[in-house]
């Protein structure tokens, strides 16, 4: 991969331990970028910074739900660093269960992560960017924005405010000189699963036929994406081939997960839009 000789030089990336994140901060730092790398588990960050090249990587342990400590992270980034060209929010959690099995505390964290993190992130350097005039700020979404599937409930409620947190960015920055990018995978072989067990089994069938992405190759989309900003990206192609027809056709696409779905029941007849 060739260094960059212009392009973004500083980038924050969240969920920086593991899975799509960590692979990002890899990435952006292989080719020349530094990356403040932000997550809670400390190890993860320094075992990410042994594998970068050298001074690339400035680990931030810091919890982004809170907004104190994304405060605290941001002040000591822009007094050691200056202001980011690239904001990735990647952080990310939370199992798929239906409502009456989610218990108060795993709302508040599958919200914290990724809505409150992206938006206590994005909204600590986002007056810095501004004056600035330039920057990018990218949203690693789910298709659960766009369709929920059966018991992933407070998992689709989190993605859809995080789509909510991009449309509404991608109008208040019109004119600035600042992007927004809602970036949205279909299924990546991360330890996404591993880490919120419960979940791949409530994933409906139909999700089976998009070929699955390696973090890695969703870091090199967030790569193009930060370097030729597109305000919404569906990797793979045929994701976005779904998401086409989804837009068109939404009944046939809840129809394909409903019926494809781990449902409760089966549904008697489906409800007309
Ligand atoms: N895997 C998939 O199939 C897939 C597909 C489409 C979209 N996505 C979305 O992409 C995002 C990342 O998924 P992934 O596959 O990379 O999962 P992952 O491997 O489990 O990584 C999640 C990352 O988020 C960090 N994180 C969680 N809560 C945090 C918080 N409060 N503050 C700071 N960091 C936090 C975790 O680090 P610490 O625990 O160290 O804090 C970890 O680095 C998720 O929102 C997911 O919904 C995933």
């Amino acid at each position: 991969m060739p260094l960059i000789t212009t392009g973004p030089r500083l980038a924050v990336v969240t969920g920086a331990s593991s899975g799509i994140g960590r692979a990002t901060a890899l990435h952006f730092a292989k080719a020349g970028v530094v990356v403040v790398a932000v997550a809670r588990t400390r190890s993860a960050l320094e075992a990410l910074a042994k594998e970068a090249p050298e001074g690339k990587i400035v680990i931030e342990v810091c919890d982004a739900s809170q907004a104190d400590e994304v405060s605290a992270m941001a002040a000591r980034v822009k007094a050691a660093h200056h202001v980011p060209d690239v904001i990735v929010n990647c952080a990310g959690l939370g199992s798929w269960k239906y409502l009456e099995d989610t218990s108060s505390s795993e709302l508040h964290a599958m919200m914290g992560a990724p809505f409150l993190a992206a938006a206590h992130v994005t909204g600590a350097f986002l007056g810095s960017m501004i004056e600035c005039r330039s920057g990018a700020v990218l949203h690693v979404g789910s298709p659960a924005a766009f369709q929920p599937w059966a018991g992933s409930t407070a998992y689709a409620c989190s993605r859809f405010a995080l789509r909510g947190l991009h449309e509404a960015l991608r109008i208040d920055l019109i004119g600035t000189g600042v992007t927004t990018s809602h970036v949205v995978f279909g299924e990546v072989t991360s330890s996404y699963f591993d880490n919120n067990p419960g979940s791949r089994e409530h994933l409906p069938s139909v999700g089976t036929l998009i070929p699955k992405m390696t973090p890695e190759q969703c870091a090199a989309v967030l790569w193009q994406t930060a370097l030729h900003p597109r305000s919404e990206v569906f990797a793979p192609f045929l994701l976005r081939a779904f998401f086409w027809v989804q837009q068109w056709m939404p009944w046939l696409f809840r129809f394909l997960v409903v019926k494809t779905g781990r449902m409760r029941a089966p549904p008697a007849k489906l409800l007309k839009p």
